[in-house]
């Protein structure tokens, strides 16, 4: 295995991530862990190697972490990125020294020398017939004196030591960061690394990881009962199908139908859970509860706000009816929480001046308000890692792969008030939608649009517009349809979709649901329009 000491950066978990693609197991342990700790691992004998991650710290003051002493003398080779070299370089003879300005984005990177790191590894040649790599770089202190038994092995114009290696103790540091895809050889550099200098079996599959969070899940819960909030979502699909394979019976699924989900979706959670797999779900069928509360209600912060005080009171109350019912105690409550959530709650923490463009549903605190201990199976893993770890337990693709949909529902995607009537014509108009995108294949890919876009909804507008259909006259609603592409829904862009498709996408909804004469489409680009509409 691979041991990735953290040392607080957030591109931690990237840098395990691009190990496990490489099909080699890695397991990220805090940077403070014992020296005894460490001996251990290594008379295990599955260590083959040990990455220091980076870290927003300055290696130049006494009371940053340093690198346990010992994983200089295992006798694995080490790789240090960014704080992991400068650490690297400090403790072992080198001098680092703390910068005026911090170097951040693209730099090109010359290798010296032939590293069995970076050996023939280059994104072009000078003619001087040096190797060249585009590298990302963000950092403030630096290198500057290489420690006894290294050599230098890369610089870029600005970073003298950008990389430095002993190769007869097989120790690498480098400057950059290989583990971000703005480093285009940076996977190449890992695998050199984790493959050839570390010798890493490339054994290790999703499958392998079903087995160890069951193993892991298992040992932590014991005999005691668990309570998990499934919305139907990938992320709490995946941690409920999870967690029932650890602990069967011992799992509870309350699922808070708050009556703004999409067209049989709560039917569709049921069938899957409840009949399919056999997982103890109870539905609270809160629509009607949800409706009443959100009468009169139009601003969209004051909207999302009730939806998720009802939601946390609904979950809540069917919680501790649970708790008093159940013969064994319940002590945990499992969440879906993934990685990329981690990142976002702990950057909030030192984010207070940043306004709140949109308050997201927020379930923080509800476990200390239930007296329940947290159990998060799928903390460390990246969305498309929960999605793999989906299709391994079996759940159908078309569940894992289903376009992100928001807490709070159709309720954002009501513009103001939300009536009675509304939410029905909605969920109906937008089930042809995503039919259609489903049928429709883009030639040149061979994929669905459904694939080839990364979110899309129909909105329902509240007001009415004037039409004609057969010898009459409608006054009806207006629908609108937006569909996005992106990597990361920071940003986005609407989605170029062919005009035969919103032609049959129109004419359906307009036909078939009665109540909507009109149908358009939004053009808006995040930023400066965000993706949903409230
Ligand atoms: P915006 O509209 O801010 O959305 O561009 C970015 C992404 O976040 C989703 N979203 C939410 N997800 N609770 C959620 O779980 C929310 O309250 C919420 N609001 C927006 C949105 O669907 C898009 O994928």
């Amino acid at each position: 295995k691979i041991l990735i000491l953290d040392f607080g950066s957030q591109l931690t978990q990237l840098i395990a991530r691009r190990v496990r693609e490489m099909h080699v197991y890695c397991e990220v342990h805090p940077c403070d862990v014992s020296d005894d700790w460490l001996r251990a691992q290594l008379q295990e004998g599955r260590l083959k190697g040990v990455i220091l991650s980076g870290s927003h710290a300055s290696t130049t003051l006494e009371s940053t972490d340093r690198a346990p002493q010992a994983v200089f003398t295992l006798g694995v080779p080490v790789l240090g990125i960014c704080y992991g070299m400068q650490t690297m370089a400090a403790q072992l003879g080198g001098a680092v020294q703390g910068g005026e300005q911090r170097e951040f984005g693209y730099a090109e990177l010359r290798a010296h020398g032939h590293t069995a790191l970076l050996k023939d590894i280059a994104d072009f040649t000078t003619e001087q017939g040096h190797g060249m790599l585009k590298v990302w770089m963000s950092h403030g202190d630096k290198v500057t004196e290489l420690p006894p038994g290294f050599k230098l092995m890369a610089s870029t114009p600005s970073c003298a030591i950008a990389g430095m290696a002993d190769e007869a103790r097989h120790f690498y540091g480098v400057q950059f960061h290989p583990e971000v895809t703005h480093t285009a050889q940076g996977r190449a550099l890992l695998q050199r690394f984790v493959l050839g200098i570390c010798g890493a079996r490339a054994d290790w599959v999703m499958q392998d990881h079903v087995a160890e969070a069951v193993a892991r899940i298992r040992a932590q819960v014991g005999d005691q009962q668990v309570l998990l909030g499934l919305s139907g979502g990938v992320d709490s699909s995946v941690a409920a199908a999870l967690i029932h394979k650890a602990i069967g019976e011992q799992l509870t699924c309350v699922f808070v139908d708050h009556g703004l989900l999409r067209l049989h979706e709560g039917d569709m959670v049921m069938a899957m859970f409840a009949e399919k797999l056999q997982v103890k779900v109870v539905r609270v069928n809160a629509g009607p509860l949800f409706l009443r509360e959100l009468a009169g209600i139009s601003e969209p912060e004051a909207k999302r706000k009730t939806i998720g005080r009802l939601f946390i009171d609904v979950f809540k109350a069917e919680a501790e009816k649970l708790k008093a019912q159940s013969a064994r105690e319940i002590a945990f409550l499992a969440q879906g929480t993934i990685y990329p959530d981690v990142i976002e709650s702990g950057a909030s923490k030192n984010a207070k001046k940043a306004v709140t463009i949109k308050s997201h549903h927020n379930v923080g605190g509800l476990p200390e308000q239930l007296g329940l201990e947290l159990l998060e199976p799928l903390r460390d893993l990246f969305k498309d890692e929960v999605r793999e770890l989906g299709i391994a337990l079996g759940l159908p693709p078309e569940m894992v792969y289903r376009h992100p949909f928001p807490g709070p529902g159709l309720g954002v995607r009501i513009l103001g008030e939300i009536k009675p009537e509304y939410p029905d014509l909605l969920r109906r108009a937008d089930a042809i939608f995503i039919e259609e995108l489903r049928n429709g294949i883009d030639a040149a890919s061979g994929k669905s649009w459904y694939e080839l876009t990364s979110q899309a909804f129909a909105v329902f507008l509240p007001v009415k517009s004037v039409g004609v259909m057969g010898d009459g006259r409608t006054y009806d609603y207006v629908v609108a349809l937006r569909a996005v592409q992106t990597s990361d829904f920071m940003t986005a862009d609407w989605a170029e979709l062919p005009y035969s498709l919103l032609k049959r996408v129109s004419s359906r909804i307009i036909n078939e649901v009665r109540g909507i004469n009109r149908v358009t489409y939004d053009v808006s680009s995040k930023p400066p329009a965000t993706i949903e509409w409230e």
